[in-house]
């Protein structure tokens, strides 16, 4: 059933009916609503504070952060780009050019600072040494249990109070060193305490009492799909939301659905021409193997139906118990021409 999206600023609602589709990443259409809706939610509730990621690629989740952020906040994008031998588990291949293209299409504004670096060398390099500042950190970067524990503890110690953390791939079966470095970063005291799950990827918040206040906001704002309540975690309980169709709402009282594709409208016509000679083909294709069947068949018929009589006229004794079998499949084969 289809959902509606809360009333976005129009950049970010514009982007995900029209633009997200043309950013190559990895982050479900649902998750992209979700991310949107409580950036927005959280300025509303008066939350303030920057927004960082590591693991940009070409900036697919990161634009629903950034989009429509006012002036005075900073978003923040971490990544080895360029650097790829830094990329150990060769988790997606972030890209800056093609990032810094895609924020300028969709006009994120002069407040995104880059950090070209490894998540494991932020620490050293000072990251920490500006304190909390960061109302959202998504974590996306490489996917190791040595990496996701490091990036949990980096978000732990920027985030600012009422800020969140959000944890991609979380329930993702070819990436458990996700799984496996959460569960490593709270048996070591990490302080992070998780409360939502949206699709793939995991919201955690500063305390106990926080943790709360997010399950509380996304209830007031996506209350039509949260699925399931009170999933224990980890010693925690988290509220788990669904995976939906949805209307996106903008300021501008304009809704629409996302769209996952460019519409046929836009095929170019030399395209069509070709997929529908590829069709002519692959029918003419099919034609010749179905005549090519019928010929095996009727080439088996003629040397099995001698060998029987043959056999039948010489041994009879032994054709004679096959003979009703021999019926059988001579009236299922005729049946089936
Ligand atoms: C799965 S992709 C990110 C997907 C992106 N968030 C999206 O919306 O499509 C992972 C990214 O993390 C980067 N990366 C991998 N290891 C990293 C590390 N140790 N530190 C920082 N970035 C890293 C890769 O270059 C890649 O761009």
């Amino acid at each position: 059933m289809t959902a509606l999206t809360p009333v976005l600023p129009d950049p970010k609602a514009n982007y995900l009916r029209t633009g997200i589709h043309r950013v190559h990443g990895w982050l479900n259409p649902s998750t992209a609503v979700y991310l949107s809706g409580i950036e927005t939610a959280q300025r509303a509730d008066g939350i303030t504070g920057d927004v960082a990621e590591i693991g940009i690629h070409h900036g697919k989740s990161f634009l629903c952060l950034a989009l429509a952020l006012p002036a005075d906040q900073r978003a923040v994008a971490i990544d080895v780009f360029g650097d790829q031998s830094a990329n150990v588990d060769q988790s997606g291949y972030g890209d800056r050019d093609t990032f810094e293209q895609n924020l300028a299409t969709y006009g994120v504004g002069d407040n995104v600072d880059i950090l070209q670096t490894s998540s494991l060398e932020l620490e050293q390099n000072g990251f920490l040494t500006p304190g909390r500042r960061f109302r959202i950190f998504s974590i996306d970067g490489g996917h190791t249990t040595e990496i996701t524990e490091n990036d949990l503890r980096i978000a732990e110690q920027t985030v600012t109070e009422r800020g969140m953390v959000v944890l991609d791939d979380i329930l993702n079966r070819h990436w458990l060193g996700v799984i496996t470095g959460l569960f490593r970063y709270l048996e070591h005291g990490g302080s992070l305490v998780p409360a939502v799950l949206v699709p793939n990827k995991l919201v955690l918040a500063t305390s106990v009492e926080q943790a709360k206040q997010y399950r509380a906001m996304f209830a007031e704002h996506f209350a039509a799909t949260r699925e399931k309540a009170d999933v224990p975690l980890a010693g925690h309980q988290v509220d788990v939301y669904a995976d939906r169709p949805w209307l996106v709402r903008g300021e501008n009282g304009e809704s629409g659905p996302i769209l996952e594709h460019e519409p046929m409208s836009t095929i170019p016509t030399a395209r069509l021409s070709e997929l529908e000679e590829q069709l002519r083909s692959s029918r003419a294709e099919l034609d010749r193997t179905k005549r090519q069947l019928k010929t095996v068949r009727e080439e088996l018929r003629a040397a099995t139906v001698p060998m029987y009589r043959k056999a039948a006229r010489r041994m009879p004794w032994l054709a004679r118990p096959v003979r009703p079998v021999f019926r059988r499949v001579r009236d299922v084969w005729r049946r089936s021409r």
